[in-house]
This record gives structure tokens, C-alpha cells and sequence, in this order.
């Protein structure tokens, strides 16, 4: 990972903390219920929260009785985290760790960990294997890694939002649709995840088939696998909202087992 895309994360991270405290709408509707539901936090679980921003995830499975650890490449990310998680009274143990470096990973402590989580990061990291083969010893024999991404077949760089209105037999008829013109071959873009965001930051796409192959070659097996998106919203007046598009799935939570 360039040091370079780290330092971009670190001059977001005020930003980002700002306009995410414990959860926008896409993750407290869409990103947050899937993992809960794959993850199936039980009280007295270890748990990593690997890239975990200003921890607002780590809070929520801490709230649930899990005992968590997480990091982020970015410190100031860290600081954030640890004074919200203060000022909710909770415990988290938090680490300045780059997910690209596969020791600085192990080094949290080979399988000792119920569950990993990772929300819409690796998408972030070049490469993701290091992160998938050290994630994967972390976790106690049976242990699960969720993770989340925009996804990659309708959320990525390359989509455009289409919204068509046409007459069909005396009525008007709007659809809101992506257009996909790239997918299959890896590349890596500028992003910006949220809006206003000050300086975009790398990104990469993989399709799916690649996520997938590199997670097995790490020696995970996959037993889980959500596709969510918004219910269907009746008066939004944004035409290129995901809650438009009810049928077209913004992101991909997929869960891992070590065998
Ligand atoms: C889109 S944010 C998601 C943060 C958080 N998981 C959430 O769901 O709100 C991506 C996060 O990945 C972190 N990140 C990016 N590259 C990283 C790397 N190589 N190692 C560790 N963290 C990284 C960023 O600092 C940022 O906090």
C-alpha cells in the first residue's frame, strides 16, 4: 500500500468521522443488519474490526457484548475512534496497523479471534492478499470473516446511474437504472466516497471471481453471502438515490469460514 493513499485517508478522516458518527442511512439500513446477520455477535466473542474508520462498527458489536479489537491504517482515524468510544463508555482496543503488511496483522495474535469484520475498505487496499492470508490465521479454527463492498457488478467506478422516462400506451413510465461497461479486468481509479469529500482517494476493483479465488487460495471456504438494498422509497425526489433501484444491489456482504 503507497503511504500516499494512506495520508489521503488520514486529511478525510475529520470529514469523514463528521458526516458518519455511528452511521449514515447506507450503513445503518444496508451495510450494518446484513453483517450483524452474518456475524451473529454472541456476548463474550473476540472480534477484529480490520480498517474500521472512526470504530462506529466496533461500538455497535462492543454494545453487543463482544470483546473488540481494530485498527486502521490511518491515525487519525484512530483518534476519533478512541474519543467516541470514550464518550460512549465503552472498551475497544485500537491499533494503527496497514492492512497491506501481513505481519503487522498476525501480530494481534494467530488464532485467537471468533470473527474478523471488515466494512467497505478492501476495496481500499492493494494488495488484499497479505490482509486475507493473516485475517484467515488470526481466526480460531471454524472463526468467520464478514466483509462488505460497494458492489462490484453495479457500484463500481465505472457505473453510471440512468434514469429514462418514456411514454408506454398513454403513460409516463420512469425507470432508474447503471449502466456497466466495465467489469471483468482489475483497475485501480480515483474515488470519492462520500460526498464532498475533499481529496479523492485510490480504489480498486476486482470482479468478483478474483475476490473470491484469492480468499480461497488463502484457505478460506465461503458460507455466506447478501446482496442488500433499499426498500422501494415512494416520494424520493433524488432520481440517482440507490433507494431508486430497489432491484440493483449497491454492495456485497460475504462471509468467510476458516476451514
Ligand atoms: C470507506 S472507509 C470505511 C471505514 C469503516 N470500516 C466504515 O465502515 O465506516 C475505508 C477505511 O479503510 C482505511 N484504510 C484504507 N487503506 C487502508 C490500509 N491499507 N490499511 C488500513 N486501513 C486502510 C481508511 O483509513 C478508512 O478508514
Amino acid at each position: 500500500m503507497s503511504s500516499d493513499a494512506l495520508s489521503i485517508w488520514s486529511r478525510n478522516a475529520a470529514y469523514w468521522d463528521e458526516f458518519l458518527g455511528e452511521g449514515n442511512e447506507f450503513q445503518l439500513q444496508l451495510i450494518m443488519p446484513a453483517t450483524d446477520r452474518l456475524l451473529a455477535i454472541q456476548p463474550g466473542m473476540r472480534v477484529l474490526d480490520m480498517a474500521c474508520g472512526n470504530g462506529n462498527y466496533s461500538r455497535r458489536m462492543a454494545t453487543s457484548g463482544a470483546s473488540v479489537v481494530a485498527f486502521d491504517g490511518a491515525a487519525p482515524f484512530i483518534e476519533r475512534a478512541r474519543e467516541r468510544t470514550a464518550q460512549a463508555n465503552l472498551q475497544i482496543d485500537y491499533h494503527v496497523i496497514d492492512a497491506t503488511d501481513e505481519a503487522a496483522i498476525r501480530s494481534l495474535g494467530e488464532n485467537s479471534f471468533d470473527a474478523v469484520v471488515c466494512s467497505f475498505a478492501m476495496m481500499d487496499f492493494e494488495p488484499i492478499t497479505p490482509a486475507l492470508r493473516a485475517v484467515h490465521d488470526l481466526l480460531k479454527a471454524g472463526g468467520h470473516f464478514v466483509f462488505s463492498l460497494p458492489h462490484p457488478c453495479f457500484n463500481s467506478n465505472n457505473t453510471v446511474k440512468t434514469a429514462e422516462l418514456a411514454e408506454v400506451k398513454g403513460h409516463l413510465v420512469h425507470t432508474y437504472g447503471v449502466k456497466v461497461t466495465r467489469y471483468r479486468t482489475p483497475f485501480q481509479d480515483l474515488a470519492a466516497g462520500l460526498l464532498h469529500q475533499q481529496e479523492p482517494h485510490p480504489l480498486y476493483h476486482r470482479p468478483l471471481e478474483l475476490i473470491f479465488k484469492l480468499a480461497f487460495e488463502a484457505g478460506f471456504i465461503m458460507d455466506g453471502f447478501e446482496e442488500p438494498s433499499f426498500p422501494v422509497g415512494p416520494r424520493i425526489k433524488n432520481v440517482f438515490t440507490w433507494a431508486k433501484r430497489p432491484e440493483i444491489p449497491p454492495a456485497v456482504v460475504i462471509r468467510l469460514r476458516r476451514a
